[in-house]
C-alpha cells in the first residue's frame, strides 16, 4: 500500500505569514501540480506557467506535469535544459529569460522546476530575476533536489573563469512557494545518482541533533545495516518517504533558524549544512577527477556526482574533527562504514597535491578574506552522532589530516 503523503512546512522567523511554504512529499503528486500551484499562489485567475523541465526526466513526467497545469486552467511554455554544472550558466539563465519574456509572462506567472538539484538551481534563479522576482515552485526529481537542494531559497548558477568553474558563486535567496515532491519520479533515476542524493541525507543524519531531539529516519543510514541498505537501494515508498520526510525537516528546522546564513552561531547557523561541502566543493571542481562507478562495475564512471563528492566530503570532514580531537576514532570509521555499506568508493586515486586542494577550498563561497572555514562533526565516543561545530582557519595539518583520510594508498 502506498504511504500517505507527507506535508512539512518551512518558514521563517522574521517573517512568518508572507514567506512559509509547504513542501509536500508522497506518491502520484504531479497529476494535482496545477490545483496545488493556485492554492500556493492564493487562487488567482490561472495566467501563464514557465515549466523548465529536465530533457532526461521521462516523457510522461513532463506531460503528467504539463496537462494538470493545463487543466487548471495555465498557458503553459515548456522549456528544456541539459543538466550539466557546464550548462548551470549565465547563458542558459539568459536563455531561459528571453524565452519567458517572449512568451509574455507576467510578474504573478509562476516559473516551475522539474528535475534534479540544477534544475531547480537554474530556474530559481530565472524566477528571482525575471521582472525582479516571480512565483517559483519546486518539483524535485532526485533524491538530492528532494532532500535538500528544493529546500531553503538558495538560487544560482556557476560562472567559468581564467582559474576553473566557480560553482554556484552567481545567485539569490529566492523561496519557492510550493515544493511538491512525487517520489514516483525517483524510480526512472539511475542508481549512481539515486546513491548520490543518499551522500546528502548522510550529511543530515550527521547533523540532526543540533536542530531537533527526536531521532530522524534519516539516521538509520548510519546503522551500515542489511536491512537498510535493501530497503535504500530497492527505494521502497515506505522507506524512502520517511528518509525524505525527515532530511527535509532538519533542512527546514536549519533554514528556518537562519534563512541567509547571518548567524555567527553554530547552533543556529545555516552554515552547518556545509558540512563536507568545502573539500567537496573542491574535489568536484578540480580537474580530472574521477571515481569508479560501484553501480555498473569497475570502469572509470562518469566525473563525479555533486553527492558523491559530499560523500567524500564527510570522510574528509570526520577525518579533520579526529584529528582536532573533536571526534573520536570509533565515529570516524562508523562514517566511513556507511559510506562504503552505501557503495560509494572511500579514496580516490588522481587526488591532486594538498597545495592544489587548499587553493580549490580557498575558493569555496565560505571561504572569506583567505580564511577557510570548515563544519566539522562532533561526538565523544560514548555520544551519538549528530552535531557538528564551525571552524574558522583550521590548521594546515589538520585539513591534510582530512585529504590524507581520502588518498588511495595510504
Ligand atoms: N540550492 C541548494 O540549496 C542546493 C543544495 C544542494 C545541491 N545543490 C545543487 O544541486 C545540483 C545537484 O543536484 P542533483 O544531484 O539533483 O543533480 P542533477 O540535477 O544534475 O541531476 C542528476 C542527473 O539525473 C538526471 N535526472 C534528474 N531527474 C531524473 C529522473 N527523474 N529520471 C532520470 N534522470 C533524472 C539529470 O538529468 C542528471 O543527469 C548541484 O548543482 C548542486 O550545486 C543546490
Amino acid at each position: 500500500m502506498s504511504p500517505d503523503p507527507v506535508s512539512i512546512p518551512v518558514s521563517f522567523e522574521s517573517d512568518r505569514s508572507e514567506r512559509s511554504y509547504e513542501v509536500i512529499v508522497g506518491e502520484s503528486l504531479l497529476p494535482l501540480l496545477g490545483k496545488r500551484t493556485l492554492e500556493a499562489l492564493g487562487n488567482p485567475a490561472p495566467g501563464k506557467a514557465s515549466l523548465i523541465a529536465d530533457d532526461r526526466v521521462p516523457a510522461d513526467f513532463v506531460q503528467s506535469a504539463r496537462k494538470s497545469l493545463t487543466d487548471a486552467g495555465f498557458e503553459v511554455t515548456l522549456l528544456k535544459i541539459t543538466a550539466l554544472e557546464t550548462n548551470k550558466t549565465p547563458e542558459t539563465v539568459t536563455r531561459l529569460l528571453t524565452q519567458i519574456t517572449e512568451s509574455r509572462a507576467d510578474r504573478s506567472d509562476p516559473v516551475i522546476a522539474l528535475g534534479g538539484g540544477i534544475t531547480g538551481d537554474i530556474a530559481g534563479f530565472v524566477s528571482a530575476t525575471y521582472k525582479r522576482g516571480v512565483p517559483f515552485i519546486q518539483c524535485p526529481t532526485t533524491l538530492l533536489a528532494m532532500v535538500d537542494a528544493s529546500v531553503g531559497g538558495k538560487t544560482g548558477v556557476n560562472l567559468a573563469t581564467s582559474t576553473g568553474l566557480k560553482k554556484n558563486i552567481v545567485g539569490a535567496f529566492w523561496q519557492p512557494r510550493l515544493v511538491l515532491a512525487d517520489l514516483q519520479t525517483l524510480a526512472s533515476l539511475p542508481a549512481r545518482v539515486f546513491r548520490a542524493g543518499l551522500g546528502e541525507c548522510l550529511k543530515h543524519a550527521l547533523l540532526w541533533r543540533t536542530f531537533t531531539d527526536e531521532r530522524p529516519q534519516v539516521a538509520s543510514l548510519l546503522k551500515a545495516d542489511l536491512q537498510t541498505l535493501n530497503a535504500a537501494m530497492a527505494r521502497r515508498p515506505d522507506w524512502v518517504l520517511p528518509l525524505v520526510a525527515s532530511s527535509v525537516r532538519i533542512k527546514a528546522a536549519v533554514v528556518r533558524a537562519d534563512e541567509r546564513e547571518e548567524s555567527s552561531d553554530p547552533a543556529r547557523s545555516r552554515a552547518i549544512l556545509n558540512l563536507g561541502h568545502t573539500f567537496a566543493h573542491a574535489i568536484e571542481t578540480l580537474p580530472g577527477i574521477r571515481l569508479p562507478d560501484t553501480t555498473t562495475g569497475n570502469e572509470t564512471g562518469p566525473a563525479i556526482h555533486h553527492g558523491e563528492a559530499v560523500f567524500l566530503g564527510l570522510i574528509a570532514a570526520s577525518a579533520t574533527g579526529a584529528y582536532l580531537g573533536l571526534l573520536a576514532t570509533k565515529h570516524v570509521e562508523t562514517i566511513r562504514q556507511a559510506v562504503e555499506f552505501l557503495g560509494m568508493p572511500t579514496r580516490i586515486e588522481n587526488l591532486p597535491d594538498d597545495e592544489t586542494i587548499l587553493e580549490a577550498m580557498g575558493h569555496d563561497k565560505k571561504a572569506s578574506a583567505g580564511r577557510l572555514r570548515l563544519i566539522l562533526p562532533v561526538a565523544e565516543e560514548g555520544e551519538p552522532l549528530g552535531r557538528c561545530t564551525i571552524v574558522d582557519d583550521p590548521a594546515r595539518d589538520a585539513v591534510a589530516a582530512g585529504l590524507r583520510a581520502l588518498r588511495a594508498g595510504d
